[in-house]
């Protein structure tokens, strides 16, 4: 039995930064500190193709054609158990991704790619919501994947046992534009668990964070229902520096950003004292998102060719959630879908 899914990233407009310390109890999957809302794009995805196998043969998971890195590994291993745990399905799971966006660099390809995997299994085993829903599935690896499960803008709850929900379907907001900012292709040093968890164990304004999420995630809420990008955009800049301070002010010390987040987000706000919408937003890693209307797109875009130490620019919209479909391969591997 074979499956191909495909599934784009969800980018944190609000982020998931901190745990709450309590766990679903069906799924032992982590429930977050701070509520976060993102949006799932389209123009970019994680490409995953799954056989069950023979009971008796191991596990195998691939990422990009090789073996995935340990922190990868094991969300997606923690995916695969939490589903035998609950359904006791026997056969063995071989996993094939692929990514067409920069993996484990803070472009959060492991939402994709714990979306698609989710997603996957659920459909092949056909398990029925009422036992476990794909978003359920999803949190058990990785808190950002629950979202990348749902299209369009998407809100995770804090503190509660509620899972992602799409609040507003991809058509909501047509113009919306995020640009991805790539500043480097290596995967980053410090996974984003062991950053969350350095940060709410050792920075002193770690709790000036979970004060402000909630605001934050009520403020965006607020521009993603009136379509104000001026709002969403201030508050998802404000939102990410804040979670950057944090993991700064950790000791030791995490940051994410390098030369090239600096020189985008100074861009940016020059091009902001010109007159133009554009605004910035970054996960854990160096690359950014720039938040625009598609109206300002080619100016952004104008802006960004010239600036120095950026490698490559991505424009994405709003997209769908996750979707069965052909695999593509060259002489059996997946390669990059495009
Ligand atoms: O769910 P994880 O373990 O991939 O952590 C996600 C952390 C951020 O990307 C920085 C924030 C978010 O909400 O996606």
């Amino acid at each position: 039995m074979e499956i191909t899914v495909e599934a784009s990233p969800n980018f944190a407009l609000t982020k998931y930064w901190g745990k709450s310390g309590e766990r679903v109890p069906k799924t032992f999957a982590a429930i977050p500190a701070t509520p976060s809302i993102g949006i799932t794009v389209a123009g970019i995805s994680s490409l995953c193709r799954i056989n069950l196998g023979n009971p008796s043969e191991p596990d195998s998971i691939m990422v990009n054609g090789i073996r995935l890195p340990p922190d990868e590994k094991c969300a997606a291993d923690v995916i695969v158990s939490t589903l035998r745990r609950i359904t006791g399905f026997k056969e063995s799971v071989h996993i094939d991704s692929f990514n067409s966006f920069p993996t484990a660099a803070g472009a959060a390809s492991s939402s994709s790619g714990m979306a698609a995997i989710a997603f996957g299994l659920a459909h092949l085993l056909n398990v029925p919501g009422d036992i476990l829903t794909v978003t359920e599935l999803a949190q058990a690896g990785s808190v950002s994947a629950a979202r990348a499960t749902c299209g369009g803008f998407v809100h995770l709850p804090a503190e509660a046992t509620e899972g992602a929900e799409t609040i507003y379907s991809q058509n909501h907001w047509e113009t919306l534009r995020i640009v991805l900012c790539i500043t480097s292709r290596e995967q980053k040093i410090v996974s984003s668990r062991n950053a969350m968890q350095l940060s709410q164990e050792t920075s002193p304004i770690f709790s000036v964070w979970k004060n402000q999420a909630s605001r934050h995630t009520e403020e965006i809420l607020r521009a993603i229902t009136t379509r104000d990008l001026e709002l969403l955009g201030t508050i998802s800049e404000r939102n990410a520096f804040l979670m950057h301070a944090t993991t700064m002010t950790s000791s030791p010390s995490v940051l994410f950003w390098n030369a090239g987040t600096l020189t985008v987000i100074n861009t940016i706000q020059k091009l902001r004292k010109a007159g133009i919408c554009a605004w910035c937003t970054i996960d854990a890693g160096p690359q950014v998102k720039v938040i625009c209307e598609s109206s300002d797109l080619n100016k952004v875009l104008e802006a960004l060719r010239d600036t120095p130490l950026l490698l490559e620019t991505i424009p994405l919209s709003v997209g769908g959630g996750p979707r069965i479909t052909a695999p593509v391969c060259y002489r059996n591997h997946l390669i990059t879908p495009s």
